[in-house]
């Protein structure tokens, strides 16, 4: 058999080899047995679901306050604390006096009810207000940055607005507005960084008068070019990592984001759409307030944009403090809330929401085919989410009888989904979800093998292998991909899986739920291993299942953890070689998955079962590193990333060595 190898270095040989060779060789002492796998072309495989592989977000970690939306002013309302201007500053140049205080009696309207004041008493050279942004304002060279605010003045004055560094010292932009009036009136401004400036975030924002008197301000907004130049946008860096990831659907908009911790503080959906100075904004569960400059109409862009279908969830009368409705009144206005909700998505242009869409930019409606019930309701002890979900349901049924709609309880492998039973208005789907650690999500890679499929399909909703921190390490991903091949292989059940939280701001204060997919700073951005795997996983996927006997893999023991060691559970042996393939009907494309946890390469034995010729050469892209530990980090963002190579000598029987600690994809060509 012909044999091809991975270039990618393996640790050396040491004594240690030795042992983990005879640890986790599937084998006799002194005789080693060749791990081996058959891909089954000739028995018939069943279709993957196209939307396997989606996004699941929720404002958490500044996803998009400091994240992903494009907004650069922290605290640009003035809501943040409502007794002091947090993130906002007196700047006094040349012997300047005054001071800045909140203002409560100068509304702009009912949403900007408190607006900063200046008293200059005296102007000195300069004297003005400065905000420091989400841990900095990103400073690029030969970059327009569009600045607006609501401002009036006691007397006439011009506004010097400005980016630049912290102490004042080195201007990045500059522009100058016309004299501000005595009324309130939004000012719209361009700054624009000169080529050649060297990006920073030590820098500030500045809004500064050389005139004595007294000005007040609203709304203070500053934004980056945007993702496709989407006014209220997005990111770019962060929009390209998700581009990559070509992912189907976008759950949103949580997660607990949905619920909030009360009813006044769920997410709104309605105080999140229109004009942004129109939207008061509202505390999120994450110890942080949302200036819901990312709504529901933001969320839909950013899901056409990448060309996603939304996966909806609407707010389903439970909050995380445990307040729910369970009298079908009281619940009713909430069920005719997501009703306006969806039509807003899906309604043409004459209804009522349809009609809100397209003033908001949007005359299409969005395709839209899954709608959830809440989040967790497990979490809901009173027991009420069974009686919620029907009466959504039913609603929801009636109306859009095409939609499915996804229930949180009623999973079968999930303990917080399982808590409660299957809902009578039948689901067409369940949410399950795992955050677990590195082996028990390679134990979990054959949990769907066995499921009972005569009830509804299943999402995986949330799930995550939490290891490493702001973002996950090597480690990670292996029980990522062990995990996903389980999902792939099981794609006529589980039709659809997300991966939370997506994000995290790895700026210190950032993250407020360890082991994320994508980290940034004020300036960059970076996938985690985790996030490698999910676009390997998603980007080489064909449209039919391919089975595969697996025989001699080696082997793991898994220690039971402190719970379970207390129920007296003994450790275990699992597999440490993981599987999937899937093919492409129409092009005749094989993707192999394989993932090896060992901490020695693995050389296996392929063979195919039926299926015609193999053409000889073929592609490896392999996501490896030289200890588990290893992670990508906001300054080393590369050290772990997938490596394509040539193969050469593939056919109906090769061999291939997969590195230690290693995630490959094997992409090959069948010729009928
Ligand atoms: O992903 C973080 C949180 O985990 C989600 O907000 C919640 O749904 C789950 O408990």
């Amino acid at each position: 058999m012909p044999e091809t190898a991975l270039s990618q270095r393996v640790p050396t040989p040491a004594p240690f080899i030795l042992f983990f060779v005879l640890l986790f060789s599937s084998t006799v002492i002194g005789q080693p047995v060749q791990p081996a796998i058959t891909l089954r072309l000739d028995v018939p495989g069943h279709a993957v679901s196209p939307k396997l592989y989606g996004l699941m977000t929720e404002e958490i970690n500044y996803s998009y306050e400091g994240g992903l939306y494009g907004e650069l002013i922290r605290n640009r309302a003035f809501k943040n604390n409502p007794t002091a201007p947090d993130n906002w500053s007196l700047v006094e140049d040349g012997g300047a006096g005054g001071s800045i205080s909140l203002d409560h009696q100068e509304p702009v309207n009912e949403a900007l009810p408190v607006s900063l004041r200046l008293d200059a008493e005296n102007a000195g050279t300069r004297i003005g207000i400065a905000n420091t942004g989400y841990w900095g304002i990103p400073v690029r060279p030969k970059t327009a940055y569009s600045v607006s605010f609501y401002a009036k003045a006691k007397k006439a004055a011009v506004l010097a607005v400005s980016i630049e560094s912290k102490d004042g010292a080195t201007v990045y932009a500059r522009a100058e507005s016309p004299a501000i009036g005595t009324g309130w009136q939004q000012y719209q401004l361009v700054l624009a960084t000169a080529d050649g400036v060297t990006p920073t975030a030590e820098t500030r924002f500045v809004i500064a008068t050389k005139e004595a008197g007294t000005v007040w301000f609203s709304q203070v907004s500053l934004f980056p070019p945007t993702y496709h130049n989407t006014p209220n946008g997005n990111r770019s860096d962060i929009m390209q990592l998700l581009a990559e990831m070509k992912p189907a659907f976008l759950r949103f908009p949580g997660g607990n984001y949905l619920e909030g911790d009360y009813f006044s503080t769920r997410f709104d959906w309605k105080a999140t759409i229109g004009p942004v100075e129109l939207r008061p904004g509202h505390p999120s569960p994450w110890g942080y307030r949302s200036t819901d400059g990312m709504g529901l109409y933001e969320f839909l862009k950013w899901c056409e944009d990448l060309k996603m279908e939304p996966l909806l969830a609407v707010f389903a009368g439970y909050t995380l403090k445990g307040d729910h409705l369970e009298d079908p009144a009281y619940l009713q206005p909430f069920i005719a809330d997501a009703l306006d909700e969806i039509e807003y998505v899906m309604g043409d242009a004459s209804t009522k929401w349809g009609a809100k869409r397209a003033r908001d930019g949007h005359p299409a409606p969005f395709a839209m085919t899954y709608v959830e019930i809440g989040n967790e309701d497990g979490f809901d002890r009173s027991g009420s989410y069974e009686k919620r979900f029907n009466q959504f349901a039913k609603a929801i049924r009636a109306k859009y009888p095409a939609l499915k709609i996804i229930s949180t309880t009623g999973g079968k492998n999930d303990w917080l989904s399982a808590r409660n039973p299957l809902p009578k208005e039948t689901p067409d789907l369940v949410d399950e979800h795992f955050y677990r650690n590195s082996i028990e999500m390679q134990e979990m890679a054959t949990l769907y093998d066995h499921y009972d499929r005569s009830g509804p399909k299943v999402f995986v909703g949330e799930w995550a292998s939490r290891e490493g921190f702001p973002t996950t390490n090597l480690n990670a991903a292996l029980g990522d991909a062990a995990f996903l091949t389980g999902l792939e292989r099981n794609s006529d059940l589980v039709l659809m899986s997300c991966y939370a939280p997506l994000f995290v701001n790895v700026n210190p204060g950032g993250m407020q739920w360890k082991s994320d997919l994508i980290g940034y700073n004020t300036l960059n951005s970076y996938g985690s291993p985790s996030y490698h795997v999910q676009k390997m996983f998603s980007n080489y996927v064909g449209d039919e299942t391919v089975t595969i006997d697996a025989k001699d893999l080696p082997t793991q023991v898994k220690k039971p953890n402190a719970k379970d060691s207390a129920k007296g559970i003994q450790p275990s042996t699992i597999p440490a070689m993981f599987f999937s393939a899937t093919r492409d009907t129409k092009t005749g494309k094989i993707y192999l998955k394989a993932v090896n946890a060992t901490p020695v390469a693995q050389n296996v034995a392929i063979a195919f079962g039926g299926g015609g010729k193999i053409v000889p050469q073929g592609t490896a892209v392999t996501l490896r590193s030289d200890s588990p530990e290893d992670t990508n980090t906001i300054t080393e963002p590369g050290k772990i990333v997938p490596v394509t190579q040539s193969l050469k000598g593939l056919g109906r029987n090769f061999h291939q060595s997969f590195p230690a600690w290693s995630v490959t994809v094997i992409e090959m060509q069948q010729v009928r």
